[in-house]
């Protein structure tokens, strides 16, 4: 991962660009990241728009091909690529990392960053898939909205960080538990992703359809969804259907 690296001063979404690249056929290498220095329409999950400071920040996407995973295993990746983030991230910061699911990474109770994967399937299998993460690295200063809900590691750590060390190293981890994932290991992926998660095992506040409720995240399954206790049950939840309450 990242021996072939294609380095963009200006593109809407290196995700978008890394698909077309896919979709043209063009034979690109697997591991081969697409960086830009300026993302105007970087996109995060769900619909939303990720805003990076231009030069500052990382915002990347690797091609990989996971052709041996089968789509009732897909949110492994997930799990994969969130656990190198995290320990990358490590190195730089000994404390507060966490994987908020599906898979933001978090510092403390703030969004250091996040990962969208957009996959091409093919018959019951993973074609390509698209790994984009973009990460709050020397950006120094969020809009009043963003404020209390993102961090980056130059307000973390006081100092900036060489982007390119820190790409090197996301891509070393990514490397080792990308083969961990090849070789089957996903008990050791799953046991790692939930020690990692944010709030895993401690009663919160959530909102279900307006509704608040206690719960306790007890695990995430093979295809991502949540499983939370509410009064003895164990509950699945997907994406769009639960949300943290931070500050409760
Ligand atoms: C999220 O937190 O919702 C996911 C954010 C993912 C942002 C990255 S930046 C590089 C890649 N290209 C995009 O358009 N999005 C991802």
């Amino acid at each position: 991962v990242g021996q072939n690296r294609i380095k963009l001063l200006a593109v809407d979404s290196t995700n978008n660009f890394l698909k077309n690249l896919v979709s043209k056929s063009e034979p690109l290498p697997e591991g081969t990241v697409i960086m830009a220095d300026d993302q105007f329409a970087g996109r995060g999950q769900q619909e939303n728009t990720w805003h990076a400071e231009p030069g500052k920040n990382l915002t990347i996407s690797i091609l990989l091909k996971p052709k041996f995973l089968s789509l009732d295993k897909q949110f492994l990746l997930n799990m994969a690529i969130s656990i190198a983030i995290n320990k990358a991230l490590t190195f730089y910061v000994a404390n507060g990392i966490s994987i908020k699911w599906p898979n933001d990474i978090y510092y403390f109770d703030k969004k250091l960053g996040g990962v969208l994967i957009e996959n091409s399937v093919t018959g019951n299998t993973i074609k390509t898939a698209v790994i984009g993460i973009g990460l709050n690295i020397n950006q120094q200063e969020f809009s009043e909205e963003l404020k209390s809900k993102a961090t980056s590691l130059h307000q973390i750590l006081q100092q900036d960080v060489n982007l390119d060390e820190l790409l090197v190293e996301i891509c070393s981890q990514i490397e080792s538990l990308y083969l961990l994932l090849k070789a089957g290991n996903y008990t050791f992926l799953r046991k790692t992703y939930v020690e990692k998660l944010y709030k895993f095992e401690k009663p919160s506040i959530y909102r279900q359809n307006g509704e608040l409720f206690e719960g306790t995240i007890k695990g995430v399954t093979d295809l991502g969804l949540l499983n939370v206790e509410q009064n003895g049950k164990i509950k699945e939840y997907n994406f769009k259907e639960i949300e943290f309450l931070n500050h409760t």
